[in-house]
C-alpha cells in the first residue's frame, strides 16, 4: 500500500447538493459554463480507438472495467450439489426488471471450469445477492480469493449466515439488504470467433427481499446515508457513495413548450 495514501475518511457522509449547473436550460451547450468548456478542452487530445478483436485480452478486461463504472456488486451466497457453501462478490451485476423481479450476474470461467458460483447456481437453481455496505468490505473482498473446490469462502471472511426464508444458501447477515433468488435462466456465452465457453450469465427470480428497518426513510426507499453501499471501480479501486443531487425527469406534456421554444433556430449541430 502506498505510503502517500491517505487513512479511510470515516467522517465523510452522504449529502444531497444542487446539481452541476442549476441553471442549465434546454438546448444549452455544455461549453457554456467554465466547467464544461474544461470538459470539452481535453477532447483536443484526441481519441484512442480500441478494435476489440484485436486488442490483447487482459487490457479489454482493464479497459471496460474501468470505463463502465461505478458498478454496483453482487455478493453472491450459493451452496453446490454435495453441500458446499460458497460465498463471491460479482460486479458485472445488475437489476433486469421489476416485473417480474429479476436480477443479472455474469461469471467469467475460471481457467479450467466454471467458477463455483456459477456451477452452483446451475446445479441447484438458487442463490442469495447481498449488497456491500463499507463496514464489511475488508470481510468481502477477501471471498473473491481463488479458493480450490470445495474450499467455503464463509469461514476465511468471519461473515455471518443468517438462514433464508425461501432458498438453500444462507444470506449475509452483516448485510443490510440481501434477496433470495431463484435460477430464471442461464445463458451461456461464448466467444463468436473460436466457439469457446467463456461466461455464464445468471438472471435471478428474486423471491424475497430483506432490508433492515433502520437503512428506510419515510418513504420505505433505502437511504444512501445509511446505507453507505461499495461499488466497483477498475482494478482493484472500490467507490463511496459521496454526493448525490436531484434532477426532475421533464415531462413533455408539461415542458412541450418551453423545450421547442429554447431550440428554435438552434438546428441538430
Ligand atoms: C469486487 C469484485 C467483483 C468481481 N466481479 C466479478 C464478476 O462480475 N464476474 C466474475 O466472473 N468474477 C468477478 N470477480 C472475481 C470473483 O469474485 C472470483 O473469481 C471468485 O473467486 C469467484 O468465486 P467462485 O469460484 O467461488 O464462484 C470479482 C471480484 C471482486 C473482488
Amino acid at each position: 500500500m502506498a505510503a502517500d495514501i491517505p487513512p479511510f475518511n470515516s467522517s465523510f457522509a452522504y449529502q444531497n447538493t444542487l446539481p452541476p449547473n442549476p441553471q442549465w436550460t434546454y438546448g444549452q451547450k455544455i461549453t457554456e459554463t467554465p466547467e464544461g468548456m474544461a470538459w470539452m478542452k481535453g477532447e483536443e487530445e484526441g481519441w484512442k480507438v480500441v478494435d476489440t478483436a484485436k486488442e490483447d485480452k487482459f487490457k479489454l478486461y482493464q479497459l471496460m472495467i474501468s470505463g463502465i463504472v461505478p458498478r454496483p456488486i453482487a455478493f453472491v451466497s450459493s451452496i453446490s450439489e454435495s453441500g458446499v457453501e460458497n460465498l463471491a462478490p460479482f460486479s458485472w451485476f445488475n437489476m433486469v426488471s421489476h416485473n417480474p423481479p429479476l436480477v443479472s450476474i455474469c461469471c467469467s470461467d475460471g481457467p479450467q471450469r466454471l467458477k463455483d458460483t456459477a456451477a452452483n447456481i446451475k446445479a441447484t437453481k438458487s442463490f442469495t445477492v447481498n449488497i456491500i455496505s463499507e463496514p464489511f468490505i475488508e470481510s468481502a473482498n477477501v471471498t473473491s480469493v481463488d479458493a480450490p473446490e470445495g474450499v467455503s469462502e464463509w469461514p476465511i471472511s468471519a461473515l455471518t449466515k443468517e438462514k433464508s426464508i425461501h432458498v438453500k444458501p444462507a444470506r449475509v447477515k452483516e448485510s443490510a439488504f440481501s434477496m433470495e433468488c431463484e435460477l430464471f435462466q442461464s445463458i451461456d456465452i461464448a466467444d463468436p470467433a473460436s466457439g469457446a465457453h467463456t461466461t455464464t450469465m445468471i438472471l435471478g427470480h428474486v423471491k424475497y427481499i430483506h432490508v433492515r428497518n433502520d437503512m428506510l426513510d419515510e418513504r420505505g426507499n433505502v437511504d444512501p446515508a445509511k446505507f453507505r453501499p461499495v461499488g466497483r471501480m477498475g482494478d482493484i479501486t472500490y467507490s463511496r457513495v459521496g454526493d448525490g443531487f436531484r434532477l426532475t425527469r421533464p415531462a413533455w406534456a408539461k415542458e412541450q413548450e418551453t423545450i421547442e421554444k429554447a431550440i428554435e433556430g438552434r438546428g441538430d449541430e
